[in-house]
């Protein structure tokens, strides 16, 4: 962990427009599925953030050659090198994302060790949705300590059911299955924005894939996949960072390359809560505040409802807003970590299991505080921006993960806000 904090001050009301960077929930699957081809593929809108820069640690260990040009958001990947399908320990671990290469892995060499990436601090987040799923399909798989070892002489096409729709066991299953003979199913599948855009990077490549009432995926077998090129879509966990910050100071911005249709049910709860939220054609999103916003209550939910990454900057708005409200987490165990903070600088929370009660307040107060992941490091620097005083939010690894300048853009807008290392 780094050791320096990002500086926060009470901000003036955020204004002006910013552009939403690529998504790093999208890019990372995306790099990853490359592994089925053997070329040179290019990537565009590629955020610059560390968990990106593990990713392609990765894939050069696997072989592949790739150029990164992050000063135009560009990454070339020439996966004609690709010779292994073991990673280290070390390098699995920078990520928990890492874990999407088991599926690409063993559609291209029908064999992937890998180490167990480990839970986080957000919850346990076992993987036996993947690897039931990849028995299915026909892999033998050892663990022996952290290391699972999987092989397969042979991938059947299959029905994949999973028993929640996981994001990540969703996207290895289908980068797995796009080279299997027949057709293969995955049913009760997620369909986030980040899933989808993967599955148009597989259909790019010559992939068969639809998608099937209610949420099934089926696909069928191809026996080649080719290089693509691809603009990775626009970061909506970015753009609600952005659009909050902008609530809460009593702001007005206008988001550029933010697709409005990706956060549906997080905007209308914004415009419940009295802020006005304006789209137009070109995928632009406007939000003026409400100087007097209504706290509104809300529940994440795997896609099309609120996602979970998103609860901890929602909460933020309710926490500042007149009246009461309760926020409640359904998608990981242990999302609250940023509440005990929160409360250090005011807020009144009163957590539940997964539930949390929020009464607003006029203000908080400065604190210094630790963010415990990505997305809790975003909610305490929204915190900072309506607190009296000098906010320090430790923990600024998590930060730099998932955040493309995102404080280069706060300030842009007028946020008081800068990284500090003493
Ligand atoms: C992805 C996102 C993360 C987001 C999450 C839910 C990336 C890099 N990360 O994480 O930001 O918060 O989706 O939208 O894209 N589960 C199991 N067994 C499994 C798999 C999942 O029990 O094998 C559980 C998890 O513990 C969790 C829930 O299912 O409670 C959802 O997890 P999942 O959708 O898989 O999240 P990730 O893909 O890890």
């Amino acid at each position: 962990m780094s050791a320096g904090y990002i500086l926060v001050k009470k901000s003036v009301p955020l204004k002006g427009v910013v552009r939403v960077s690529g998504a790093k929930n999208a890019a990372l699957p995306i790099l990853a599925s490359l592994i089925v081809t053997s070329g040179i593929s290019v990537l565009t809108n590629v955020p610059d953030l560390t968990d990106i820069r593990s990713m392609i640690q990765l894939l050069e260990e696997l072989g592949a050659v790739v150029t990164p040009d992050f000063s135009q958001g560009q990454v070339i990947v020439d996966t004609r090198t690709i010779c292994r399908w073991k990673i280290s320990e070390n390098l699995m671990k920078q990520t928990r994302a890492s874990i999407v290469v088991l599926g690409p892995l063993l559609a291209r060499f029908h064999a992937a060790d890998v180490a167990f990436p480990g839970g986080d601090a957000i919850g346990a987040r076992p993987i036996d949705y993947h690897l039931k799923n990849f028995k299915k399909m026909g892999a033998k798989i050892d663990q022996i300590g952290n290391v699972l070892s999987l092989r397969a002489e042979k991938l059947s096409s299959q029905r994949f059911i999973l028993d929640y729709p996981s994001v990540g066991a969703t996207q290895n299953l289908l980068m797995a299955a796009v080279l299997i003979p027949g057709t293969s199913y995955i049913v009760n599948a997620a369909i986030e924005p980040e899933v989808m855009d993967l599955v148009t990077v597989l259909k790019k490549m010559g992939a068969h894939i639809s998608l099937e009432y209610p949420a099934s995926f089926k696909i069928v077998g191809v026996e080649r996949l080719t290089p693509i090129r691809h603009e990775i879509m626009p970061d909506r966990l970015e753009a609600g960072g952005l659009l909050i910050a902008a609530a809460i100071t009593g702001g007005d911005i206008t988001l550029h390359k933010a697709h409005a249709q990706d956060m549906e049910l997080f905007l209308m709860k914004l415009e419940e809560m009295g802020h006005t939220i304006t789209v137009d054609d070109q995928g632009a999103i406007r939000l003026q505040a409400s100087l007097h916003p209504q706290a509104v209550s809300f529940k994440t939910a795997p896609y099309p409802g609120i996602a979970t990454d998103l609860q901890p900057l929602l909460m933020i708005a309710q926490v500042v807003a007149q009246g009461k409200s309760e926020a409640i987490e359904t998608v990981f165990e242990n999302r609250f970590l940023h509440v005990p903070y929160l409360q250090s600088m005011g807020a009144c929370i009163e957590p539940f299991g997964q539930k949390a009660c929020i009464t607003g307040v006029s203000d908080l107060v400065a604190a210094d505080v630790v963010a415990t992941d990505i997305r809790a490091s975003c909610a305490l620097v929204l915190a900072g921006l309506v607190a009296q005083g000098d906010t320090r939010v430790f923990g600024i690894d998590h930060w730099k993960r998932g955040y493309e300048n995102l404080d280069q853009k706060l300030r842009s807008l007028g946020a008081d806000i800068e990284f500090k290392y003493e």
